[in-house]
């Protein structure tokens, strides 16, 4: 029994796609929120660069005693994953574009992945599209300004409607049969996407793969937090906190505070 918080991190709200999953999931665990608003996007940055403000982001996390870290953001994790478990001793979790679930059960045989250009640089994505993809075709779009839309929350904005079309038109024409939403702000426009998507294309969200791995590790390195009392939600921003509040608000119900450091 472990009740020590989670720490998840994020160069912004997108994280939160993942945190309302552990939430649900896990619900007694305490938890301590990073959106690194400041820096987002981590998008279009190098590596080192990355390295850099993740690896700030994780001393602030550890400075709360956390008992492990989601590192709930694509980006952050193909640049930085390796680097951050070389050099700390608790373990992390890390995104991974859902390329298994849509290789495995496309009838068309033609699947998307939607995610940051960082993240299909790194070397994650080519070994996970390597081991998984190899006999499917996969197509590949960087989610031109869609952080951006959701950092700003215009998700329901008509020109966002109309910009979501013009980035799926071609993927649509390839006959596409599912949709990896690969960098965690993008679950955040399902609704959305939805809209403007033929309805047999299946979208996946990898935060529920992502939470199972995390139960397990608990389990497995017996971090659980069985106690049943409440849990203790901490926000920090290193930026705006606002549009971290009127997220959070969206999925819990309830206001909590998130403090700018
Ligand atoms: N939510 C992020 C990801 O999963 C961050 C995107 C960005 O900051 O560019 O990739």
């Amino acid at each position: 029994m472990d009740k020590r918080p989670i720490g998840v991190l994020d160069s912004g709200v997108g994280g939160l796609s993942v945190w309302r999953e552990l939430v649900k999931t896990l619900p007694y665990e305490n938890t301590v929120y990073f959106a690194d608003t400041e820096n987002c996007p981590y998008g279009p940055k190098s590596q080192q660069e990355i390295i850099k403000i993740v690896d700030k982001v994780v001393k602030f996390l550890i400075s709360y005693d956390v008992k492990l870290i989601i590192v709930a953001c694509n980006t952050a994790t193909a640049a930085a994953i390796d680097y951050l478990r070389l050099h700390y001793d608790i373990p992390f979790i890390g995104m991974e574009p859902a390329v298994k679930p849509a290789a495995l059960n496309t009838k068309t045989k033609s699947i998307a992945v939607l995610a940051t250009e960082g993240t299909f640089n790194g070397k994650l994505y080519l070994e996970t599209s390597k081991k998984y993809a190899s006999d499917v075709d996969l197509h590949i779009k960087v989610g031109d300004k869609l952080v951006e839309i959701v950092e700003n929350d215009k998700i329901n904005y008509p020109e966002t409607e109309a910009h979501l079309k013009e980035l799926m038109i071609p993927l649509v024409q390839k006959n596409i049969d599912h949709l990896v939403l690969g960098c965690t702000h993008y679950p955040f426009l399902t609704d959305a996407l939805k809209k403007v998507l033929p309805s047999n294309i299946t979208i996946i969200d990898p935060a529920p793969a992502v939470i199972k791995q995390t139960t397990n590790v608990l389990i497995e390195k017996d971090l659980m937090n069985n106690s049943m009392d409440n849990p203790e939600y901490k926000f920090y921003s290193s930026g705006n906190p606002e549009i971290l509040e009127s997220f959070v608000y969206n999925i819990t119900g309830f206001h909590y505070k998130a403090t700018t450091i």
